[in-house]
């Protein structure tokens, strides 16, 4: 054979074995790692971008990437693409960034290469204003580098944190993330988590058993279920991984791609906007409650309402709509739930999604319906004070367009808190069932007449007669209203209507905070 003629033939083979290893990374590390994968009900990394991305769209960058350990036999172990796939593509037309983590590589860890990866695109998606999605499935750090792994997450977490407010970041868990891995979701602005499949916390049930002598499972510890209603760290538990990339999509479609952007509008052509069925919905009894979903989906575009945080502090509703097209931030008081009363988790809840809508150019719409916030030991030792503030200081500091519907009750200092004029809200609507007073007629009648009553022949009689006084006076919108709080007492059926022309009327709103370096939001 000629000379020339073998070195082709060299390297013919070691294109083709390289295009082999290649394939083998491509399809998720080879038939057997893919069956193992599946076996535990997961897609690979790379069935997942294919769901999420536009068909032909994705990019990827990297996939010849190395690790670079050689401790532990890892010198004898490579697989292209270090265990996590990385690129660009559309979802529904738009650019997002994208990285999947293979855990039928190393168990997804993350060590150096791997992180510079994902560092990589998030400087990209930061440099050209488009979202990132993290598609997290990970046993960690990669034991076998140690602080070098260590120092990746950290890389990691910097830049999500530079991004944050930026671009969006959304994070779905569609596998284990656990120790310092689940803090780089957790700055992220979104996170999802598969029912089941998914597990995210600090320290494993092995260490909670050590130290705590606690026996929990690890989806007790840290699923879905447990993230999406007790700790509140998931804003969404789904189904399965389908689910979960639809809803990632969906939840993108509500968003601008940048700071510096307006989310998406879908067209819309004015009609009739009347909505009777909104007259009904708040009971004649104030303290009977219903549904405050009803009033939003009265108001908002037919079946726009996405709820975010869904089966946390329940006594707050969040999410996603449209209105006459236009995307907007939509936070209600429960009143099916503990009364739609203010406390720690309501608070935390509501201000993180305010912020949220704030640093993206979303709209915010307040349907306030508050009896107050909640009283009790529990609720003060553990920080009311510090958490509604959070609250308070994220209305406050929102400069994005926003009104209030005050539909029932706005007592205390939760119409103060619940985007009242007072804090920055560009208008306040009430329904003419609203009450707004410092507290119910019933409190407020035993403090302020108490000599009056306990001196009464008939105390229980000088008690109604007073609360009834007070209900009089106080139990409406009119008070505020003549002092210009309320801007206008609107009947329900004309509320999508009054909506959609103060949004209108607000869409070029400029609105400056003073100059300063950051605040100092009470964490
Ligand atoms: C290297 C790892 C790995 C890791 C898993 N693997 N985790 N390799 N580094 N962190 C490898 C396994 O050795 C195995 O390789 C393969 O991935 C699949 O793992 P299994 O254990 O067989 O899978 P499963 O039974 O599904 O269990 C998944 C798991 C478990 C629960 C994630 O692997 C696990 O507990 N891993 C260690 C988790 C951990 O302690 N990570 C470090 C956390 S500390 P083979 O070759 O057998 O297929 C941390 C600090 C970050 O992350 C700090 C940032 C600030």
């Amino acid at each position: 054979m000629a000379k020339r003629e073998l070195s082709d033939a060299i390297l013919q083979q070691k294109f083709d074995e390289l295009e082999r290893k290649s394939q083998e990374a491509l399809t998720g590390g080879g038939e057997k790692r893919i069956e193992q994968q599946h076996a535990k009900g997961k897609l690979t990394a790379r069935e997942r971008i294919q769901l999420l991305m536009d068909e032909g769209s994705f990019e990827e960058l990297g996939k010849f990437v190395m690790h670079r350990c050689k401790d532990f036999g890892l010198d004898k172990e490579y697989y292209l693409g270090d265990g996590v796939v990385t690129g660009y593509g559309t979802v529904n037309g738009r650019l997002v960034y994208v990285f999947s983590q293979d855990f039928t590589v190393f168990g997804g860890s993350l060590s150096e290469t791997h992180a510079e990866k994902i560092v990589k695109l998030m400087e990209l998606a930061m440099k050209n204003g488009a979202p990132i999605i993290g598609l997290n499935d990970s046993g960690g750090a990669r034991i076998q580098e140690g602080v070098v792994s260590l120092g990746g997450y950290a890389d990691i977490f910097y830049r999500n944190t530079l991004a944050s407010g930026v671009i969006p970041q959304i994070s779905a868990v569609m596998g284990p993330c656990a120790g310092g891995a689940v803090y780089s979701p957790a700055i992220t602005d979104f996170i999802l988590m598969v029912e089941n499949t998914s597990f995210m916390f600090v320290t494993g049930p092995n260490v909670v058993k050590t130290v705590t002598h606690e026996d929990v499972t690890s989806e007790e510890l840290g699923g879905a279920t447990t993230h999406s209603t007790k700790s509140g760290v998931t804003h969404f538990a789904c189904a399965n991984e389908l689910e979960c990339i639809q809803y990632i999509k969906k939840l993108l479609s509500y968003m601008p791609q940048n700071c510096e952007e307006e989310a998406p509008r879908l067209p819309y052509t004015p009609g009739n906007e009347s909505r009777p069925q909104l007259n009904n919905i708040v009971p004649a009894n104030p303290n009977q409650p219903y549904d405050m979903r009803e009033v939003i989906d009265g108001i908002v575009d037919d079946g726009s309402f996405f709820e975010v945080h869904k089966n946390f502090a329940e006594n707050i509703v969040v999410g996603f709509a449209r209105l006459a097209g236009r995307s907007v931030g939509v936070v209600g008081n429960q009143p099916a739930s503990l009364a739609g009363v203010l406390d720690i988790d309501a608070s935390v809840k509501a201000a993180r999604f305010v912020r949220f809508c704030d640093s993206f150019n979303i709209p915010l719409l307040v349907l306030e319906d508050v009896p107050g916030f909640l009283p009790g030991t529990d609720q003060e030792w553990n920080a009311i004070i510090t958490n509604g503030a959070k609250l308070l200081y994220a209305f406050s500091e929102a400069t994005v367009p926003r009104v209030t519907v005050i539909t029932r009750k706005a007592y205390g200092g939760a119409y103060d808190v619940m985007n009242s004029k007072h804090i920055g809200a560009d208008l306040n609507y009430a329904w003419p069932t609203a009450e707004i007073a410092v507290m119910g007629a019933k409190g407020a009648a035993e403090i302020i007449f108490r000599k009056e009553i306990s001196e009464a022949a008939d105390p229980q009689a000088k008690l109604n007669e007073k609360v009834d006084e007070y209900t009089r006076k106080f139990a409406n919108p009119y008070r505020a209203a003549h002092r210009g709080y309320i801007d206008e007492v609107i009947y329900p059926d004309q509320t999508r209507e009054k909506l959609i022309r103060a949004f209108q009327m607000l869409e070029n709103k400029v609105a400056t905070l003073p100059r300063k370096k950051h605040g100092n939001i009470p964490l």
